[in-house]
């Protein structure tokens, strides 16, 4: 199911009348297409309308202007239940009273409705089938023509009555043999209700790990276990769409990581479109087909992530991406060259003379005793294959610069100072005032 988000704005109103200026634009025009089955990582610092965009999605916030599209169907009035939309919350909350399969049913008990009708659907088929195995057993090859040939066969008994000398008087005495009956043996609806629904949550139960702890309160788990109750929740309701909210927030550095690559999996063995909302870059990275990076409501960029890294579009997604993120210089471009300081990086022909800011990521910096980048020596951190190199300059906009540099290289430091080349493609130059990518 694609979902199709279109001019989505979402305004709190100011809470007090004399001041509606302090009216909050929680998600300013977002227009997005996010294609059917994949997962999408909403990612940006708190506050910038994660929350707010996912609660429209899902129906919870009505959109003070735009629309929403699930598939062809303008879902943007329609009511949340009637979404089809599974929800797995920034604060999740089990019931702690009930147990971990009541927890997971909790969600089917409001669906009874449209359950039944596939317990009804099931009934039909079984009565089908034993319907067929009945007509089987008493040699009936094909009732609907066995049917159709009756009005022929009363015709001809019609005139039989003539022939065989058949009156009013000796009717009673002519035995027609009766068809048999078929009477389906079916198994109560509630019955069937009431199996469908187990059936279903030891499903969503064993798509996340947990189908044997389903007799456990939620206090008698950890916390990624919680976590993965609470996303089998809101699987067990099949639903069209997945939006997670943080869903990982609660958990330690070991098991985020755990707990991501699952939600990863499960998403790609159900084909369950996605949306994952994160403020954590390595996450929406490593497990996001697309990324969508928001600031203030406005979407920054939309991609791929590698796309979106190799080519950010302006000085806040460049920062935002990235781990260590990328270093930025106060930097000028005079007479079609690129200057930090008085360090001539690289020519740059066909862009005006202007201040600008000059972001390197880490991976870009190239030891190198005669490259133009001069830099002032802090540090070495060796971390096995890789060093952190780390290092001073007077136009940098941080107190240090971190450069990551192959290990084996590690002799060829030493002393107060250290001089890079850059790597063409790792450098990017943006707009002083605007902070758009200019290089
Ligand atoms: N009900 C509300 N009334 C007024 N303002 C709100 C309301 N809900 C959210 N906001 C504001 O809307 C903006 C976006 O909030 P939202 O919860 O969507 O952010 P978020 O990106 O999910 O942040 P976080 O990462 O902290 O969860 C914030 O400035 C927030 O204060
Ligand atoms: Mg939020």
């Amino acid at each position: 199911m694609k979902v199709v988000l279109q001019n989505l704005t979402k305004i709190f109103p100011s809470r007090n009348k004399k001041t509606p200026e302090e009216q909050v634009v929680a998600v300013n025009d977002f227009t997005f297409e996010i294609p059917d089955g994949k997962l999408v990582g909403l990612l940006g610092p708190s506050g910038c309308g994660k929350s707010t965009t996912l609660y429209m999605i899902c129906g919870l916030q009505k959109p003070t202007g735009g629309s929403i599209f699930f598939g062809e169907d303008d879902v943007t009035h329609l009511e949340p239940e009637h979404r089809g939309v599974g929800l797995v919350f920034q604060n999740y909350a089990l019931y702690p009273h009930m147990t971990v399969k009541q927890n997971i049913l909790f969600p089917l008990q409001n669906m009874k409705k449209e359950l039944m009708k596939e317990v009804d659907e099931r009934r039909e088929a079984m009565a089908a089938e034993q319907l067929a195995a009945f007509n089987a057993a008493n040699g009936i090859e094909d009732a609907a023509a066995d049917a159709a040939k009756v009005p022929v066969e009363v015709a001809a008994a019609a005139e039989n009555v003539a022939a065989e000398g058949i009156t009013a008087e000796n009717a009673a005495e002519v035995t027609v043999a009766k068809p048999p009956v078929f009477r389906p043996k079916l198994p109560a609806r509630q019955k069937m209700l009431k199996e469908l629904m187990l059936d279903r949550a030891y499903m969503a139960a064993r798509l996340v790990q947990i189908d044997n702890l389903m007799d456990r309160k939620p206090s008698e788990l950890s916390g990624g276990q919680q976590q993965r109750v609470a996303i089998a929740r809101a699987l067990v309701k099949m639903p069209r769409v997945l939006l997670l909210d943080e869903p990982l927030s609660n958990l330690d550095a070991r098991l985020r990581l755990q707990t991501r690559e699952e939600i990863r999996r499960i998403q790609r063995e159900t084909g369950i479109t996605t949306v994952f909302v994160t403020h954590d870059q390595e996450e929406a990275m490593s497990i996001s087909d697309l990324i969508v990076v928001m600031k203030l409501g406005v979407v920054q960029q939309t991609g791929k992530p590698q796309d979106i890294y190799d080519n950010p579009a302006n000085l806040f997604v460049a920062k935002f991406l990235g781990t260590p993120p990328i270093n930025v210089f106060d930097g000028e471009v005079k007479n079609g060259a690129l200057y930090v300081g008085e360090d001539c990086l690289m020519k740059l022909p066909g862009i005006a003379d202007q201040p600008v800011h000059v972001g390197i990521r880490p991976e870009g910096f190239v030891l190198d005793k005669n490259g133009p980048l001069h830099m002032e020596l802090v540090n070495v951190e060796v971390m096995g294959r890789d060093m952190s190199v780390i290092s001073k300059n007077a136009a940098a906009q941080t107190p240090t610069v971190r450069s990551i540099i192959d290990s084996d290289l590690r002799s060829e430091i030493g002393g107060e100072t250290v001089s890079f080349s850059i790597k063409p493609n790792k450098i990017f130059v943006f707009h002083k005032e605007t902070e758009e990518r200019l290089y």
